[in-house]
């Protein structure tokens, strides 16, 4: 690890591993780099909070098995190398402790409580965000300190319930300039970031539980969820669009179609974060009989290029190689589309047309299979 010393005691820790520059860089407020606690400790006080994190895709993010399978392709394809890279984010600790082969226990906690409780500040670059983070005892968050005996010091920040803070992980280019990560500027130039409502407000929003274990402040206190559903939440993300077949008219040869998908309900394009996510459109044309005689898709999604302008769709591929956004069709914040679609159908008959919205990611995943491989056989009669 390479240590610059800037002005006075403030220090810049900036991993770099083999030949990949890590791109978010890590700054204290202090001469010092901080030592994390871990989550396991916090739950001894904060325990329904624990409780939320602990099944959050945060706290899954490096054991998370679809994050496992990309990064055993990130690795055979770069070399370790690139475990800076991923790791930046996935295993946000390892920016200061540089532990990118994930030795240490607080390492493999993933996005752990104490890395974000020690943000005190955001920058937000050009594709590298800045993060300083304190190395004192002191734990950041949204709350005016009580100067509670029996616990660590506490400093309000107005960042924790802010966007910002999110688009630390949530706004990212890689080295080719792509956007892969774009969920904060899709939020940014929307409709909520207009009303100022953030990320947390809908991502994490006030659940039952105590701030301090056994000791609520007052009866049916409540707790921000640091659960997080996004994009693998059934519940989250069927609120999210609605699909309304607008019209269906008969036309020379067939019926022509219209029908209207609205982002209702998500704070950014819909679907957002890693581009291999997309929505398909599925509509369906009904004889009378209720048989389906013709199916016609639409995908809403980004398509990412690589530099020989190849359609590229494996996540490792297109986090690292992504070179170009040939498309992007999704659907922002508040707004409605129309998509026609045209069937051959006679003039005479009856028919339903049906129209389906499904969100879909085929991520790649280590499974497991039996091998089972005939090697030769024989048989004989007495
Ligand atoms: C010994 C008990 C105890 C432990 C252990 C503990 N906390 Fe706390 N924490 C408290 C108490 C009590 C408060 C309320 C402080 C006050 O009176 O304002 C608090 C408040 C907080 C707050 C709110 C701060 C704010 O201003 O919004 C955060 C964030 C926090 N703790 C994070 C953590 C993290 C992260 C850990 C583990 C690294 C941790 N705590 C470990 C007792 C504890
Ligand atoms: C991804 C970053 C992140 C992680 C990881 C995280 N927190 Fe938080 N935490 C936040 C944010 C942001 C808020 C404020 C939410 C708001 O006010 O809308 C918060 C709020 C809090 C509060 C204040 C009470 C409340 O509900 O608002 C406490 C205490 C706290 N967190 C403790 C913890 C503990 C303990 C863990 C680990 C078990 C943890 N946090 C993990 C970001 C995080
Ligand atoms: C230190 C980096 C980091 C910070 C800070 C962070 N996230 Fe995340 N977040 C991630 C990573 C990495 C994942 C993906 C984990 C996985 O599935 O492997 C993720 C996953 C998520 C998901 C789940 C997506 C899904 O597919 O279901 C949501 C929602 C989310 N984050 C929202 C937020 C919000 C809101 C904030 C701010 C309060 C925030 N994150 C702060 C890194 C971060
Ligand atoms: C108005 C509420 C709202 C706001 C504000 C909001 N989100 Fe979401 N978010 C949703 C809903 C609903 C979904 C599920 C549908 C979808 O995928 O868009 C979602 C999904 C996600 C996902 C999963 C990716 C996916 O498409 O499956 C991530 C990651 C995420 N949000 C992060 C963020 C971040 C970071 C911010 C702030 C910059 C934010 N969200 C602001 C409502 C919101
Ligand atoms: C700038 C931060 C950042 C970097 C760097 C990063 N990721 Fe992520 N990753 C995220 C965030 C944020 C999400 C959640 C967004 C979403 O769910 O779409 C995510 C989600 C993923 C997912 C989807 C997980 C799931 O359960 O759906 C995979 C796979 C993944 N990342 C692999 C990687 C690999 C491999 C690398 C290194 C080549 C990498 N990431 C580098 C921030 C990052």
């Amino acid at each position: 690890m390479r240590k610059l010393f800037l002005i006075g005691s403030l220090m810049l820790l900036t991993a770099i591993a083999g030949d990949v520059q890590a791109q978010i860089e890590v700054k204290t407020n202090s001469g010092a780099a901080p030592e994390f606690a871990s989550s396991v400790s916090c739950a001894k006080c904060h325990l329904d909070i624990y409780n939320y994190w602990k099944d959050s895709l945060h706290a899954g993010a490096l054991s998370d098995y679809i994050f496992q399978a990309a990064f055993m392709i990130a690795l055979k394809d770069k070399g370790d190398g690139v475990r800076r890279v991923c790791l930046d984010c996935h295993a946000p600790v390892t920016l200061v402790n540089d532990d990118v082969m994930l030795e240490q226990p607080i390492s493999t906690e993933a996005i752990t409580c104490d890395f974000c409780h020690r943000i005190a500040n955001v920058d937000l670059g050009r594709g590298e965000n800045t993060v300083t983070l304190t190395a004192g005892k002191e734990k950041y968050g949204p709350l005016k300190p009580q100067g509670s005996a029996d616990s660590h010091p506490s400093v309000q920040s107005n960042l924790f319930e802010d966007s910002k803070f999110c688009a630390t992980c949530h706004q990212w280019n890689n080295e080719q300039g792509v956007a892969i990560f774009d969920t904060y500027r899709e939020w940014s130039v929307g409709r909520y970031a207009e009303k100022g409502v953030h990320c947390q407000d809908c991502h994490m929003p006030l659940v039952e539980g105590a701030l301090v274990t056994g000791k609520p402040r007052k009866p049916g206190e409540r707790i921000n969820s640091h659960n997080l559903s996004g994009g693998h939440s059934i519940v989250q993300v069927a609120s999210a669009a609605t699909v309304k077949i607008v019209s269906v008219d008969r036309v020379a040869g067939g019926l022509h179609v219209v029908v209207e998908v609205s982002n209702v309900g998500s704070g950014h394009m819909i679907p957002t974060g890693i581009p291999s996510r997309a929505l398909v459109l599925e509509v369906q044309l009904l004889d009378a009989r209720g048989n389906v005689v013709e199916t016609e898709r639409y995908t809403f999604r980004k398509i990412v290029l690589d530099s020989q302008h190849n359609e590229i769709t494996v996540d490792a591929d297109i986090i690292l190689n992504g070179a170009l956004i040939s498309k992007d069709n999704r659907i922002p914040p508040g707004a409605t589309v129309s998509i026609p679609f045209d069937f051959a159908a006679s003039q005479q008959q009856n028919y339903l047309v049906r129209a389906l919205l499904r969100y879909t990611y085929k991520p790649l995943v280590l499974k497991e299979e039996e091998i089972n491989i005939e090697m030769g056989s024989d048989a004989k009669r007495p």
